[in-house]
This record gives structure tokens, C-alpha cells and sequence, in this order.
């Protein structure tokens, strides 16, 4: 999502060093989209992959949904584009994903991302599309981000019980201050077999500790207007990451690589984006990979960041499990 972006993305010559340096260090799975800066990452990706000859060891991803035709939140502009060059119909889908490959220079995408739900296209059409495009070839994969919990669950069942190719992934916002997707997302997804990938597992660079509770001014994403509109500098964060940078220091490690490595430890995580301005910036969160974190400070984290319980985490409490199953302690598959 940075590459070519100007306003805190990476220029072409940032972006191919950390394309290198992701390389380097044997990263093969790489996410953009249609719409990040208009286009010009996948551009700038599709040319340090064919450039590097790597093609076939990349794990490629992109995403269709957004409208490129006008965008109603930018300034100066009029906010009237073309209805059908977005959102999940067959018609925009088809367009996306030939541009998309255009673009990218190569003709089949790894796992193709339904970006955004728009509300709107019936879920069975959805399927049938990607479904299709999965049987010709021009993608392998499909799998839905931002998109309500019910929607993935009934494409997989829609995919299982026709027997077509079904989503294998969800792609949300899931991190140390972001926990809302564990309520129903991450069931759906283990129930219905889907990996579940992150985005902003540093919630956007504030959990790498640069920003602090007396002065948030510091250079950085979320220094200035927030790009997603929601402010990460709340009280319930700033504790949260007090908990995140006293552990980091306990284990010697940055509050970066602590966190990613969490997320990495989550029930349902398949693998996690990294989002990186500058190629150090990747190659310490890197080191994540290889961070096991022990039990110990795998509880506090996760208590210090527990999400307040909704109604769903209400009907699996152990009180109400004890009344179902006659004051026997009974853990379901969740746990
Ligand atoms: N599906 C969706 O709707 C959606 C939404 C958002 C993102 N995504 C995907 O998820 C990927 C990752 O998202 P993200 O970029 O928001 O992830 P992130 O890891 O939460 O944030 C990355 C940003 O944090 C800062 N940062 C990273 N490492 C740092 C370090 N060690 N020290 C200090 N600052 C550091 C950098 O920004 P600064 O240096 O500028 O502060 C960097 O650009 C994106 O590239 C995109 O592919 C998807």
C-alpha cells in the first residue's frame, strides 16, 4: 500500500529496496491493490518482480472494489464517476482484474481480494464469479477484506454446497488495538476454512512506540490527518502499549517485533501483511518471524489488550457453559 504513494508512501527507488530487501530475507508473498495510489503499486510491483525474474516463487495478491473512476473523499474532485468501475458485480470484477493484470504485467494473480464489500452484489454472484475466474486460470485464490462476518461464512457455504472454488482467506484490520474481528470474523474463519491475514498489525506505525502519550508529533503516518479516520492515540492504546514496551524491553526486543509476533500468535493467523515507508523499517519487523513468545508474556499482552466481551463472547462463557452441560467444564474449539 505505500509503494508510489506520495503523502507517507515510498518513492520507486524506496520501494524497490524494500522489495530487495523483503527478497533478501526470502519473503515470497506480497499484497497491493488496484487502487493503492491509483494504481502506481502495482505498477512499480510488477516490474521489480519481472525484473528479479521472480514471478514464479511470488505469492502475488491484489484486490478489486474501490472506484478509480472518481473519488468522492479527494479534493477537488466532483465525486461522480462511473457506478459499474466498482463494488463486487461480474461486470466491475471482470474490468478490475484485466487492468489489474495489465498492471502488474503478468496474466494470473495468486489470491484475489474482494477489497471492500459494497453492500449491494448477492453473495451467490459473487461466488460464481471468482468461482469462474479461479476455474480459467486467471486467478488461483479468492478471498474477501473489510467485509462482514455473515458474508464470508455464507460464500463458503454457497462454494461448498455447489461445489465450487470458495474463499480461503479473510483479510482484516487485527492487531494488539484492533481485536473487534476475533468476536465473529475469526470463527467464521476457522470454521469455514480460511486463513485469517491481518492488515495494520502495527496499527498503522503506532505500535512500534514511536509515538508517545506527552508528544504525538513525531514524523510518522499518524502524525498527521489519519488516512482510515479514526484516531489510534486513545487511553485504552497508550496503556496497551505501555504493557507492549515494558515486555519488548523485558525480551530486548523493539515493541515492532513484539507486536507482529502476537499477532503471528493468534488462533486462525495464517501469516500477517507488514506495512514498511523504508526498507530498515521492514528488515527489523522481519525479525518478528522468528520471535517465539512464551506463554507468560503471551497472557499479558493479551489480557492488557482484551477486547470488552460483545454478545457473542457471552454465550461461550464458562458460566453459561457450565449451565448447559450440567457444571462440567467443557472448552469448545475456540479455545
Ligand atoms: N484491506 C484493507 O482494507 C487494508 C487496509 C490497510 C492496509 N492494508 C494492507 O496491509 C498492509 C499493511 O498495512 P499498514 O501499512 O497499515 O501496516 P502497519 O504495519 O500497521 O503500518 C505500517 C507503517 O508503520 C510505520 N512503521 C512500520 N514499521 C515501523 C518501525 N519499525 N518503526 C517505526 N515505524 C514503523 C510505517 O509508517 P510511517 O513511518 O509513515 O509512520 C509503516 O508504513 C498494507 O501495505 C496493505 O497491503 C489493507
Amino acid at each position: 500500500m505505500t509503494f508510489g504513494l506520495g503523502e507517507w508512501g515510498a518513492d520507486q527507488a524506496t520501494s524497490r529496496a524494500i522489495f530487495d530487501a523483503y527478497r533478501e530475507a526470502g519473503g515470497n508473498f506480497v499484497d497491493t491493490a488496484d487502487i493503492y495510489a491509483g494504481g502506481e503499486s502495482e505498477r512499480l510491483l510488477g516490474s521489480f518482480i519481472a525484473d528479479a525474474g521472480v514471478r514464479d516463487e511470488i505469492v502475488l495478491a491484489t484486490k478489486f472494489g474501490f472506484n478509480a473512476s472518481a473519488n468522492p473523499l479527494a479534493a477537488g474532485q466532483a465525486g461522480r464517476g462511473n457506478p459499474h468501475a466498482g463494488g463486487a458485480g461480474a461486470k466491475n470484477i471482470h474490468r478490475a482484474l484485466d487492468a489489474s493484470l495489465r498492471r502488474l504485467g503478468t496474466d494470473y494473480v495468486d489470491l484475489y481480494w474482494m477489497h471492500i464489500w459494497d453492500g449491494v452484489t448477492p453473495v451467490g454472484e459473487i461466488v460464481q464469479t471468482l468461482g469462474d475466474l479461479v476455474r480459467a486460470g486467471k486467478i488461483r485464490y479468492y478471498g474477501f477484506s473489510d467485509m462482514p462476518a455473515w458474508l464470508a461464512c455464507k460464500a463458503a457455504t454457497i462454494a461448498s454446497e455447489r461445489g465450487v472454488p470458495g474463499p480461503i482467506a479473510i483479510q482484516v484490520e487485527y492487531s494488539l488495538v484492533a481485536r473487534d474481528v476475533e468476536a465473529e470474523h475469526v470463527p467464521v474463519a476457522r470454521e469455514g476454512g480460511m486463513g485469517v491475514i491481518p492488515w495494520s498489525p502495527l496499527a498503522g506505525g503506532f505500535l512500534s512506540g514511536k509515538y508517545r502519550r506527552e508528544d504525538t508529533s513525531g514524523t510518522g503516518r499518524l502524525s498527521g490527518a489519519n488516512p482510515f479516520g479514526d484516531s489510534k492515540f486513545s487511553n485504552r492504546n497508550w496503556d496497551i502499549l505501555d504493557t507492549l514496551t515494558t515486555v519488548a524491553d523485558e525480551l530486548r526486543r523493539s515493541p515492532a517485533e513484539v507486536a507482529l509476533a502476537w499477532t503471528l500468535h493468534r488462533p486462525g493467523v495464517a501469516s500477517t501483511l507488514i506495512g514498511a515507508r523504508e526498507a530498515s523499517q521492514l528488515e527489523g519487523n522481519i525479525a518478528a518471524a522468528s520471535l517465539r513468545l512464551d506463554p507468560e508474556h503471551l497472557t499479558r499482552l493479551t489480557a492488557a489488550s482484551a477486547p470488552v466481551p460483545g454478545f457473542t463472547a457471552s454465550l461461550t462463557a464458562a458460566p453459561i457453559r457450565r449451565m448447559v452441560f450440567g457444571g462440567h467444564d467443557v472448552t469448545g474449539w475456540e479455545e
